[in-house]
């Protein structure tokens, strides 16, 4: 119509697209043509019949329009909705040990060293390379307790373009380790600090997120400040529940006047519709009524759950309350960077539980695949942003091909795009993403050694 406002084109793609919508878990659009505009949305996508009639309205060259092939498709970036930066040193180690001893023998002193600047830049760095190489083109992370360690997350991750929730942990409560814990007031001192100075520097795609690490690391004076922090301020919150039975024990000991554990985060103003909660393996029937009524979502974190034996979240379970859901890394309590490998892992974790009971519904790759993409985007009140390619949204987007030289499967003739998409996240792997774009830039390969 008339009165649409018509920005620059700045990309115009034409081939397949892949995606998720909230009818459909799978769409697939082929010879579609997909504009982005000059500040990185997706103005216009539409069937190819019609680019002659759009380059005329939106005022592109036909020469202009790049022709993916027939081989290649673009699916949106991956949204790992909880990863732990300052854990990825030791990823793929340590998982010997439930989730309470894993914390106190390897977590908490490996994140103590995260005081160095020059320590935190190296893995800061290679962490995000590494996920933006995978795919995930939003990460909701976890760092330190360190605040200009963690300011420099921000800064590494605004200046490899990922787009990122970043945030300073705070745990004022049950640390055998000496020298990594904090006194109530600098936490929420410093929490104070994080945010000011993250705003101030105005990086684009790099938010705070409030970040109590969990009840058991935090008083409950710390829990009220925090909670009132992100009310003021309204920020996204993130945190970890119901990860396994001792934590949920220990929890119900040190709060015996709350109805439970979830409870315990409501009562300090920590369970909002910009809250994303770790794990939830489990949570009883009414706490996940409170995350529906909340808005509250949750992170499946399927690789740490199986590795440090934590519990199997029943994901269909979630789905029936209606409550928000994406899926997690959850570095280093699962050992992969991978949102592929999360997927997986959530397809395992289904066929476990339809092992242990028959009439359970198992996950269809489709219903992981959405989960990683529009499902996390929800989880994280991101969803006007990413998730999709609907118009309006920034332009976030994977380009796949599976027939790379080096690709690690193999595609037969008579197979359709479905059929290569799931081939793709059941045994593809970072030399299949040749090109990744965040808000219409291409961030990978990278523009910098
Ligand atoms: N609960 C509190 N802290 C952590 C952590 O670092 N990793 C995991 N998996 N669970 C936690
Ligand atoms: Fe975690």
């Amino acid at each position: 119509s008339s009165n649409e406002t018509v920005a620059d084109i700045a990309r115009v793609f034409r081939g397949t697209f892949v995606h998720s919508t909230q009818n459909a878990a799978l769409e697939i659009l082929e010879d579609t043509v997909l504009g982005v505009d000059t500040e990185g949305r997706i103005a216009f996508i539409r069937r190819a019949e019609e680019v002659a009639k759009l380059s005329d309205r939106w005022g592109f060259r036909i020469s202009d329009v790049r022709h993916l092939g027939p081989d290649r498709f673009f699916m949106p970036g991956l949204v790992d909705t909880h990863i732990h930066a300052s854990q990825y040193s030791y990823s793929g180690t340590a998982l010997d040990l439930p989730l309470l001893q894993w914390l106190n023998t390897y977590t908490f002193p490996i994140e103590a060293n995260y005081k160095d600047l020059d320590f935190s830049q190296d893995v800061y760095t290679k962490v995000v390379k590494r996920t933006l190489k995978n795919g995930t083109t939003t990460a909701c992370y976890f760092a330190t307790i360190y605040t200009d360690s963690t300011l420099l997350l921000g800064e590494i991750a605004d200046k490899f373009g990922q787009r990122a929730l970043v945030g300073k942990v705070c745990m004022d409560l049950n640390n055998t380790v000496q020298h990594y814990k904090e006194t109530t007031d600098h936490s929420t001192e410093e929490t104070n600090r994080f945010i000011d100075e993250l705003l101030k520097r105005k990086y684009g795609l790099v938010r705070p997120v409030v970040t109590p690490r969990f009840v058991i690391s935090c008083t409950s004076k710390l829990l009220d400040h925090l909670g009132e922090i992100a009310k003021n301020n309204d920020l996204h919150i993130q945190s970890h529940i119901s990860e396994t039975k001792e934590e949920v024990d220990l929890v119900r000991e040190l709060f015996p006047d709350s109805e439970s554990y979830a409870d315990v985060y409501r009562k300090h103003n920590l369970l909002t519709d910009k809250t994303v909660m770790a794990h939830a393996c489990h949570l009883t029937d009414s706490e996940l009524k409170l995350f529906r009524d909340t808005g509250a979502s949750i992170s499946h974190c399927p690789n740490s759950n199986i590795s440090l034996c934590s519990g199997m979240l029943d994901v269909r379970r979630v789905m029936k309350h209606n409550v928000k859901l994406g899926l997690g890394t959850d570095l280093a309590g699962g050992y992969s960077p991978s949102m592929l490998d999360a997927m997986r892992r959530t397809l395992d974790t289904s066929k476990a539980l339809t092992i242990q009971d028959p009439q359970y519904k198992t996950l269809n790759f489709e219903e992981v695949f959405r989960l990683a993409t529009l499902g996390g985007s929800e989880a994280l009140s991101l969803h006007d942003r990413t998730g999709n390619f609907e118009v309006g949204k920034d332009f976030d987007a994977l380009l796949i091909n599976p027939f790379v030289p080096d690709s690690p499967f193999d595609v037969f003739p008579n197979e359709n795009i479905k059929m290569i998409l799931e081939k793709f996240l059941n045994l593809g792997d970072d030399r299949n993403i040749v090109e990744v774009y965040i808000a219409g830039r291409r961030v990978v390969p990278f523009q910098s050694v």
